[in-house]
């Protein structure tokens, strides 16, 4: 079949991206697909990218981002469905040609349903969750409805409107006050730590939100919680079967250098740790197996999800987000923890394409 992958992209994960497009290059299995990179450069354009792994690796020092000319365009003439593929020097090629699109893409116009609602509209195949639970993850504030309206469990939370914010910024600010401290200040739709806040002095909440909000004017405030931070990979289930959950993990920002585990924990020094079985009671990641399998279910997760969980002191379990689109690296945590269930990496990747061609 034929892969296309798409990476790169519109969102502040940009880099992030490209760095799961790297490890994707480099490992899927090249005697059972036929790889098409596609990046989205940072202004939006589609370009056909080299199948070189190498210019994409994201490490400290270097943000990798996606370059060139070689069009992709949208078809001109509007009784063709599909998308046009522009490849100079060949015959165009349809996009829905392709068998199936890996979307490698992280935040905002790739994770969160815009991207899914165009493979829909162009009757392609593709890896990973549907319109709805794509838009609704990416979105802290819808995710949360979801949740409590299943009965998981969250913690207290303000939301903070570009309207309530512009209307009434004090009354925001009280409301989020109301949720004593420290408080976490998120941009709604975001990921990867970008623009998120640890506010513990009541003095910075202002400055905290105007600054979530050059990331996205909707914004959350969310009480600290308290707890390890433990996470989980979900896959769908073949045929009719039940989503699968892999082992738990846990992250510790080891060295004190990080308030949180922030994008530079994340991505660049290194310190934050992944432990992968995390050490926790049986009974306890039984749980979070089990409610990770819900948590996918309730937000009508297809593909793949991992489930990011808090661990409280006193045993009880906080849902803290799911992520349609985790970090995909063979060193991130959803492969990580995959590979410790038994499912390696390249088998990971082709089981994500079988499931989207099933
Ligand atoms: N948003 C990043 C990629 C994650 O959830 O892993
Ligand atoms: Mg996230």
């Amino acid at each position: 079949p034929v892969v296309a992958l798409i990476f790169g992209g519109r969102s502040s994960e940009h880099e992030v991206s490209c760095a799961t497009a790297a490890s994707v290059l480099r490992s899927i299995d090249r005697s059972r697909y036929d790889v098409l990179p596609i990046g989205i450069r940072k202004d939006g354009r589609w370009v056909l990218v080299a199948d070189d792994p190498e210019p994409l690796q994201l490490t400290a020092g270097r943000s990798p981002e996606v370059s060139g000319d070689q069009a992709v365009a949208l078809p001109t003439d509007p009784t063709q469905r599909s998308l046009v593929v522009l490849e100079p020097g060949a015959p165009p090629r349809q996009l829905s040609e392709v068998d199936v699109v890996f979307p490698l893409l992280h935040g905002p116009f790739g994770e969160d349903g815009t991207l899914q609602g165009l493979l829909e509209l162009s009757d392609v195949r593709y890896v990973g969750c549907g319109v709805s639970a794509s838009a609704v993850m990416m979105d802290k504030a819808l995710m949360k409805v979801v949740f409590a309206g299943n009965g998981l469990p969250i913690g207290p939370y303000t939301v903070i409107t570009d309207k309530a914010w512009r209307r009434d910024s004090a009354a925001c600010l009280d409301a989020a006050g109301a949720l004593g401290r420290p408080v976490f200040v998120k941009p709604a739709r975001a990921g990867s730590s970008m623009g998120v806040v640890r506010v513990d002095d009541p003095a910075d909440l202002r400055a905290a939100i105007e600054s979530a909000r050059l990331h996205d004017p909707k914004v959350l405030v969310e009480a600290a919680v308290e707890g390890r931070e433990v996470e989980c990979g979900v896959l769908e289930g073949r045929g009719s079967d039940a989503p699968r959950a892999s082992q738990v993990g846990e992250i510790e920002v080891a060295d004190g250098r990080h308030e949180f585990y922030d994008f530079e924990a994340k991505y660049l020094d290194g310190s934050a740790r992944l432990t992968c079985p995390a050490n926790l009671p049986d009974a306890v990641r039984d749980e979070i197996r089990e409610l990770s399998v819900k948590a996918f279910e309730a937000a009508g997760c297809e593909g793949l999800a991992r489930v990011d969980w808090w661990y409280r002191p006193d045993g009880s379990l906080v849902l803290n987000e799911i992520n349609t689109m985790p970090g995909f690296t063979p060193q991130s945590m959803f492969p990580v923890v995959w590979a410790q269930a038994g499912l390696d990496y390249p088998s990971l990747i082709s089981e994500l394409l079988e499931l989207a061609l099933d």
